[in-house]
């Protein structure tokens, strides 16, 4: 509070004709963020000038002014209100002449991004005048809006990273998959060292603050734990941060956020939603040094989830993939794949590689919750976008190895995409008779990756990279573009791993 006054007091000896006597103005400093509290209709002011350094030379131009204001939390409505609860607006006055700006007298800047307002002055401007205020509201309501404001002269003291399309030049977060208690993440690409960055899962944030930091970290659960290590696995064969987040609750809901470090600030992420399992039997396993694009839940004993080590599990997976892998491995080296050209586009490292990965995504199942969606499967429903869901009953593993050792009991496989299958007959050499099953058979043993939103039973559903629609093991999005029909109504039946056997009796 003195400090406060004291900025008064230096901004009264500066504008003395200016300032209204019951308004307290706050100075802001270059590079800075201030917390404040506002209360229902009522506003905050603020000055901000540029600091000498910020001229430009021979010319009357400045560097930008970046001015951001965040909200950290909200006044509580009563239970009645259902609708968004009222944001924190900005109005900013570029003159001396108007150091009180208000919805009628100033540059209106409104939350444009659930939480976050942000402006930037063209550099013909040198000060600025910055009130924050919120709208009036009934007694009804209880408490006010917290905030944080913040206003450098070389960046956005609150930066989001919003990157759809995911390029490599904008943080983002990728969440493998999770099972009950844990969840996976990956980061983007980098070269050179790693980005300072980290991991916050938050429950319960209000959907009017979802790109807020400060909102975020109220909201950051109190006890989970996170590993963080580096990958390389993926399409872009570059490292990325991994994030195994543990000690989450099982069927809750949470966001997740990558946070990274701009220059002097935090910036964070777009929010990925993920929702923990319900079934005790599929537990994340990833790192296997052979089947190397694994990250996702496979089927384990439910009895031994909440004890079992998964790097034990992780082992024993791969090492059986591994096995099943080295008649392929001979057939492959007794072909000549030197002199021998079988294709224009396609050699021996194509086939070694996609071979690999379909042989890693069929040994290893992918498993999910046989709730996940109700009856939203693509063997069953004739909704556009739905995942490839296979319930599996005790015993009836197509891989029957996951019966003997892991005795997983009944679980539900989310199917590799029948893409994996293509590339192999696309990058192998035709010797070696691999064929993917067609038709019926098709939709039994694969799925087919989907992207969009289906309706279903009155709930929603978004499938995308985060919530997969079938098992890609890391292939490239844009490599997965076999489409299915929504339309064969096949009911799962028990399918051995028929191609595998075909691979070993012809070598
Ligand atoms: C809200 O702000 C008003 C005015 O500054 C203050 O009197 C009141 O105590 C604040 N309420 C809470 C819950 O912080
Ligand atoms: C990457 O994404 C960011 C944010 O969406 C965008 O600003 C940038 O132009 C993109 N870069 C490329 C090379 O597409
Ligand atoms: C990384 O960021 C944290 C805050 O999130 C900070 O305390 C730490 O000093 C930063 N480390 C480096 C090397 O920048
Ligand atoms: C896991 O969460 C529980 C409470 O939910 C807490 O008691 C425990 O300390 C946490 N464990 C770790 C390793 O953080
Ligand atoms: C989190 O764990 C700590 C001990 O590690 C415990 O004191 C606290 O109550 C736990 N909080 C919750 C919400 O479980
Ligand atoms: C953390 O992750 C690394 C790399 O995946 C792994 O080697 C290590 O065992 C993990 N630590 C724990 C405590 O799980
Ligand atoms: C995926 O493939 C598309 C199209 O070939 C390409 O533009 C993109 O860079 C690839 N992404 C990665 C991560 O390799
Ligand atoms: C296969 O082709 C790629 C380029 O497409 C090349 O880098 C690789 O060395 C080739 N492998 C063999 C075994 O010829
Ligand atoms: C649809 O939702 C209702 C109520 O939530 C539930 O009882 C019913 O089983 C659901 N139906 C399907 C097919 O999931
Ligand atoms: C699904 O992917 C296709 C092709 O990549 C794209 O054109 C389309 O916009 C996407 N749909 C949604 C809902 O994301």
């Amino acid at each position: 509070m003195t400090l406060k006054c004291l900025y008064v007091l230096v901004a009264i000896i500066y504008y003395t004709s200016l300032v209204i006597a019951q308004s307290t103005t706050t100075l802001l400093k270059d590079n800075q963020i201030l917390s404040n509290s506002v209360a229902a209709g009522s506003y905050n002011y603020y000055y901000f000038s540029i600091p000498a350094t910020g001229h430009v030379f021979g010319k009357r131009a400045f560097s930008n002014i970046f001015l951001s204001s965040s909200t950290c939390s909200q006044p509580i409505p009563p239970s009645t209100f259902k609708d968004a609860i009222p944001s924190v607006d900005m109005y900013i006055s570029l003159s001396k002449d108007n150091p009180l700006p208000g919805p009628d007298n100033g540059i209106t800047v409104t939350d444009g991004l659930h939480g976050l307002s942000t402006w930037t002055s063209p550099d013909s401007i040198s000060e600025i005048w910055v009130a924050v205020g919120a709208t009036a509201l009934p007694n009804t309501w209880t408490g006010n809006w917290t905030y944080e404001i913040g206003v450098s002269t070389s960046q956005i003291m609150h930066p989001v990273f919003i990157n759809e399309k995911r390029n490599m030049s904008t943080p983002f977060l990728i969440m493998e998959d999770t099972d009950r208690t844990n969840a996976l993440f990956t980061s983007n690409p980098f070269t050179g060292s790693p980005p300072n960055s980290t991991i916050l899962i938050t429950a319960n944030m209000p959907k009017e603050l979802q790109y807020s930091l400060c909102a975020a970290k109220l909201h950051d659960l109190p006890n989970y734990t996170v590993n963080t290590s580096i990958t390389a696995r993926g399409p872009w064969n570059l490292p990325r941060h991994q994030f195994m987040v543990s000690n989450l609750t099982q069927d809750t809901l949470y966001s997740a956020y990558l946070v990274q470090s701009v220059g002097t600030t935090l910036g964070l992420t777009t929010p990925v939603s993920l929702s923990t399992k319900i079934d005790a039997n599929c537990r994340i396993i990833y790192d296997l040094p052979f089947c190397n694009q694994v990250a996702y839940s496979v089927p384990t004993n439910p009895d031994t989830f909440s004890t079992g080590n998964i790097w034990d599990i992780a082992t024993q997976y791969d090492t059986q993939a591994l096995e099943k892998f080295q008649p392929f491995g001979t057939a492959l080296s007794q072909f000549n794949c030197d002199t021998t050209q079988y294709s224009l586009v396609r050699n021996c490292t194509d086939c070694y590689r996609d071979y690999k990965t379909w042989l890693c995504a069929v040994t290893i199942p992918r498993c999910t919750d046989s709730t996940t969606s109700g009856d939203l499967s693509q063997n069953t429903d004739d909704l556009p976008t739905s995942p490839a869901l296979r319930d599996i009953s005790v015993g009836a593993s197509r891989n029957p190895w996951v019966d003997e050792i892991m005795k997983p009991g009944e679980w539900t496989e989310l199917l590799p995409c029948i893409d994996l299958c293509y590339h192999v007959v696309q990058s192998c050499p035709p010797f070696l008779q691999f064929y993917c099953p067609g038709g019926d058979l098709a939709t039994v043993q694969y799925g087919y990756w989907q992207n969009g939103s289906a309706l279903a039973n009155g709930t929603l559903y978004h499938f995308d990279v985060n919530n997969p629609t079938c098992n890609r093991m890391g292939v490239n999005t844009s490599l997965l573009t076999i489409s299915g029909s929504s339309h064969l109504h096949v009911h799962a039946g028990f399918i051995i791993l028929s191609v595998i056997t075909v691979i070993v009796l012809n070598v």
